[in-house]
């Protein structure tokens, strides 16, 4: 498989952060407006996009298994036995664009649910990842939560 590299730059959602229309308050996570067609959900307070950006600037997201080694994150190379043993709500890690994410501390901040999620735990998630939003900057925002990338991936010298 090759990859690519891609121009991402709209921000964190990659949607735009204001509607057109008349002013109104927007809830937890959302910008939509009412009856917009949607499968996001309701997030609970404190699982806003902003609240998940502010996070992962404090914690180690990684998570142990993912952070054995210094900046090992940037080169360990993760075969598909190694992602498939990361398959559970509470030990997730997808694959995106070559690079290997833990995803289980975003999982409660995703705007479209958990449920949806699930059967890309311990995979590649690039294909289903762009049908629903290819417009989003996953890199941007779980790249505090990468452990490794996969095998035939070479890192961009400009993106590190
Ligand atoms: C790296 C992992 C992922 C991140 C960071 C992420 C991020 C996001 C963001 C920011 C939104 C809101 C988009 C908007 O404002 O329009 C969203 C919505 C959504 N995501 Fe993800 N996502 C990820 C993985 C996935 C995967 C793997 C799937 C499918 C299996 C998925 C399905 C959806 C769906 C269905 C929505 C709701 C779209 C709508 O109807 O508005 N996401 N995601």
């Amino acid at each position: 498989m090759s990859y690519t590299r891609r121009e991402t730059g709209r921000g964190i959602g990659g949607a735009a952060a204001s509607a057109p229309g008349p002013s109104i308050a927007p809830s937890a996570g959302t910008h939509l407006m009412p009856g917009a067609s949607t499968s996001r959900i309701t997030l609970k307070p404190g699982y806003s996009q902003m609240d998940w950006m502010r996070r992962s600037k404090r914690e180690n997201l990684r998570g142990d298994d993912g952070d054995r080694d210094g900046e090992s994150w940037k080169t360990r190379v993760i075969d598909d036995e190694e992602l498939g043993r990361h398959a559970t709500r509470d030990d997730c890690w997808i694959a995106l664009r070559g690079r290997v994410y833990n995803l289980t501390g975003y999982v409660d901040y995703h705007p479209g649910g958990e449920k949806i999620l699930e059967q890309t735990y311990g995979k590649d998630a690039t294909a289903l990842f762009d049908k629903y939003h290819k417009y989003v900057n996953g890199e941007y925002i779980m790249a505090a939560t990468q452990v490794g990338i996969r095998p035939g991936y070479v890192p961009d010298s400009d993106s590190e």
